[in-house]
């Protein structure tokens, strides 16, 4: 065949129509036939507001919404599936991963948190590097608020439930005076743990490491002295816990130890099996029995194999 202009110009039509085909129209007429996944419904408007605000803020710049199953080592809910992202243009799958991945966050934390937290990160979370939110207005922040706490979807719902649930509880029991609130707070935690005296050494280099920890991770809530006054306090009820109120109770390193290890659902104090190594959480917890409830259990002199460097 010869190659005239115009043989030239309706090959490369030809070809243009077939990558169209081959690269939009296929992938979008297969997308749409995606069945969704167990955990999908349709978002409320409230939500679809929020999730333009989510847009609008660039939250997708460091957040992603795609559990891999390379992230099941850092302890992930669920690996991501076609069917969660039916209803959704665009796709807030993200690239980075500078800050968690969202795609489960609904019912990790209740509202409280998260409104401390948009407000500035940094209240609950010390060393966060993510930028606050304080110039959204109240309606707006609700609007955040509880698109964040329907990621997951169906999932979500059922975390939030519990997550309500017990913020009833703890009102009423922080509601009930100091001594009702310590019996509910202590109730939860199972017999076993209860008398179990911290196994490591509060020495000074154990104490150092606890200080650290705290600043670190429980300085913006429980405060710079532990009475609960931290950066977050006006934004959370029930409020921080005042270590102070626990002088005097008897409470073991393991009861210490077992809160801070799983959370208390339903009030903002976070779980940290996720992110601190048993040790470190006995070491915090050591630091908060001996400077702030002025009564520890744990020994002064190291002992065991693995304490044996500390002099
Ligand atoms: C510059 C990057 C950055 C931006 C932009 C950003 N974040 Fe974050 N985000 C982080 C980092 C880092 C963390 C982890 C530290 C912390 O908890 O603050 C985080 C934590 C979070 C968490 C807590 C996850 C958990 O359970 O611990 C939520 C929820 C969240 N971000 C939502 C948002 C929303 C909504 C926006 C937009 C309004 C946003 N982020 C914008 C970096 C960012
Ligand atoms: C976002 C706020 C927040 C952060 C961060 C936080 N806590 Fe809490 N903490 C709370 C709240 C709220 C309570 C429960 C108060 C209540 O129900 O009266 C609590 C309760 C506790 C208790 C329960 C004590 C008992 O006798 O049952 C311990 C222990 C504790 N926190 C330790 C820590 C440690 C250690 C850290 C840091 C690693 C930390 N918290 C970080 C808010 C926080």
């Amino acid at each position: 065949m010869k190659m005239t202009p115009v043989a030239i110009i309706a090959g490369s039509l030809l070809i243009l129509i077939a990558v169209i085909m081959v690269v939009i129209i296929l992938p979008y007429a297969d997308t749409n036939k995606t069945i969704p996944s167990d955990l999908f419904r349709t978002r409320t408007a409230m939500e679809e507001s929020g999730r333009h605000l989510y847009i609008a803020n660039g939250c997708v710049y460091c957040h992603t919404q795609s559990i891999r199953s390379i992230d099941w080592g850092l302890g992930a809910e669920r690996i991501a599936q076609a069917g969660d992202y039916t209803q959704d243009l665009p796709i807030l799958l993200g690239s980075q991963r500078t800050g968690p991945d969202l795609s489960q966050e609904g019912g990790e934390h209740p509202n409280d948190w998260h409104l401390a937290h948009f407000t500035n990160p940094r209240t609950t979370r010390p060393l966060s590097i993510m930028p606050p939110f304080a110039f959204l207005q109240a309606p707006e922040m609700d609007q955040l608020t509880t698109y964040v706490q329907s990621l997951g979807l169906t999932h979500a719902d059922a975390r939030m439930q519990r997550q309500d649930q017990w913020k009833q509880a703890s009102i009423q029991a922080y509601e009930a005076g100091i001594e009702q609130n310590v019996q509910w707070l202590h109730q939860n935690v199972p017999q076993g743990w209860r008398t179990i005296p911290s196994p490591y050494a509060a020495t000074a280099a154990g104490l150092a490491r606890g200080e650290k920890i705290y600043q670190d991770f429980c300085f913006g809530c429980h405060g710079p002295v532990g009475d609960g006054m931290g950066p977050a306090q006006p934004f959370l009820y029930p409020p921080p816990l005042n270590f102070t109120i626990l002088k005097g109770r008897g409470v073991s390193g393991g009861i210490i130890y077992y809160q801070i290890m799983n959370g208390i659902t339903g009030t903002a104090m976070p779980y940290f099996k996720r992110e601190l190594e048993s040790e470190k959480i006995w070491d915090v917890g050591n630091y908060i029995a001996t400077y702030f409830i002025n009564e520890i259990d744990a020994n002064q002199e190291p002992k065991g194999i693995d304490a044996a460097y500390e002099k």
